[in-house]
């Protein structure tokens, strides 16, 4: 049998009760056989980005950390909320001090995006926003199917944040194993 494919996902949203964070914890339940999804370490602590910054001290320890796990794995998937129909502020800082190592983490990298929102549309202007960095950064985005979570309050429990949706699960599923296959065509592993 063919190695696990090491996945890491990336959450878009620092809140304790995230529903993007419940989402990203949950994906192991739904993993294909051949893949191991984990965490990506934090960015917490990334400053915001100044190019002064980056050419006198260099690049903090946690963007290394980070950009060190991208690398290792075969594949990114990142779980986020939309913010003003845009990528998270965080997380663009965070993916714009990634993008100005030399080694840039992201070039060829296999990437999936799952969204939760509180309104209808799960995320969908956010998503192409994100794949608009990817296309700059030479990363491979995959396609279809693509999830976005709307409503979020209604799928998931309110206490344990377990995401209830029977059609989400389905489409997340699948999305799961057709990334599989894709990073699998992309890697040859
Ligand atoms: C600054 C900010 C901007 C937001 N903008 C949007 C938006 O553009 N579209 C949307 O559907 N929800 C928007 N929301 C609502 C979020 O979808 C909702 O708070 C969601 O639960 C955040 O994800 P989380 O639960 O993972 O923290 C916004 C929330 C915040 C705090």
């Amino acid at each position: 049998m063919a190695d696990k494919l090491n996945v890491i996902s990336i959450v878009g949203s620092l809140r304790k009760g995230s529903y993007n964070a419940a989402l990203a914890r949950q994906l192991p339940k739904w993993q294909p056989e051949g893949m191991n999804i984990t965490a990506a370490p934090p960015w917490t602590g990334f400053p915001i980005y100044n190019a002064d910054d980056q050419n006198t001290t260099g690049f903090p320890k946690d963007v290394e950390v980070l950009a060190d796990a991208i690398r290792k794995a075969d594949g990114v998937i990142f779980v986020t909320p939309e913010y003003n129909y845009g990528i998270p502020g965080g997380l663009k800082n965070a993916i714009d001090w990634l993008s100005r190592l030399k080694d840039q983490p992201f070039k060829e990298k296999p990437v999936a995006i799952q969204s939760a929102t509180g309104g209808p549309m799960g995320g969908a202007r956010m998503q192409y926003h994100l794949r608009q960095a990817m296309v700059f950064l030479n990363a491979f985005t995959f396609n279809t199917p693509e999830i976005f979570v709307g409503i979020a309050a209604q799928k998931f429990d309110e206490t344990t944040l377990e995401f209830k949706d029977e059609a989400g699960i389905k489409f997340i599923t699948q999305q799961l194993a057709g990334f599989e296959k894709f990073t699998r065509k992309l890697s040859g592993k």
